[in-house]
């Protein structure tokens, strides 16, 4: 695929995967992506998993990523991965503000800003999760809703910063429902998300961010989402729990 920039694939693997099956998952991509170099692929197992991943994707095209990230540093933070522990582990990437950390978790847009900048000042590049409801979408409010998530979450980022950092527009109503917006609709929002960053730092950089589309891709579904002018990648999160999937994924993407 001819795009204006370098698509990025990233599985969410969530709360799957032992660290055996984990070992074993991220091995059969390794053998099966070995040749592909078009596309950055990123896998994001848990944090128990981090450690034996990292040493197998050395020296391969893979990239690794975290699921979520401290907004602070080391110290008294009982549960709290600083970013220091995943950079020791080849870690690269770290998924922020995705829809079940704001729903579970509770995490605000402040919170994801913080931790979005406290990523890029330790060299890891955050991909930040937006996205409306289905009641969002019905009331209408789905670029409402997406500008307020984008501005909070991005709240306080340098351009440079911005630039860099991947976004992800999710569909709360698509993500593991099977309903995948329709690349018409996924376009749509993605156009709007560009258009907020023209507004927040400029043609320039807005033209240089990556957004990838979340919500229940697949093989069967990647080619054509990913042929629209402002998708530039997949945040994969049910099709990502397999090889089989995730490679057709990444293969359809070239
Ligand atoms: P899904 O999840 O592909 O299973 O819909 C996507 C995500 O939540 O990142």
């Amino acid at each position: 695929m001819d795009k204006a920039r370098r698509l990025i694939i990233a599985g969410n693997w969530k709360s799957n995967k032992t660290n055996a099956e984990a070992i074993a998952l991220v091995t059969e991509i390794k053998r099966d992506l070995h040749a592909v170099t078009e596309v950055d692929v990123v896998v994001c197992p848990a944090f128990t998993a981090l450690a034996e991943t990292s040493k197998l994707i050395v020296e391969s095209n893979l990239r690794l990523g975290a699921q979520n990230l401290s907004e602070t540093g080391y110290g008294a933070f009982t549960g709290e991965i600083a970013p220091g522990m995943l950079r020791e582990l080849s870690v690269r990437y770290v998924i922020l503000g995705h829809s079940e950390r704001r729903q579970f978790q509770k995490e605000s847009d402040a919170l994801v800003a913080k931790k979005a900048a406290n990523a890029h000042a330790n060299s890891l590049i955050p991909i930040v999760c937006v996205g409306e409801t289905l009641a969002e979408r019905e009331a209408g409010i789905t670029e409402q809703v997406v500008e307020g998530q984008l501005r909070g979450s991005l709240a306080g980022l340098t351009p440079e910063q911005v630039e860099t950092t991947v976004l992800a527009y999710e569909p709360v109503w698509a993500i593991g429902t099977g309903k995948t917006a329709s690349s018409q609709q996924a376009q749509d929002v993605h156009a709007f998300i560009r258009k907020v960053l023209v507004s927040l730092h400029g043609e320039a950089v807005a033209r240089r961010v990556r957004i990838q589309y979340g919500g229940s891709v697949k093989g069967s579904n990647a080619r054509e989402l990913l042929g629209q002018p402002d998708i530039d990648g997949a945040l994969v999160g049910g099709a990502s729990l397999e090889a089989k999937s995730f490679v057709e994924i990444v293969k359809n993407s070239i």
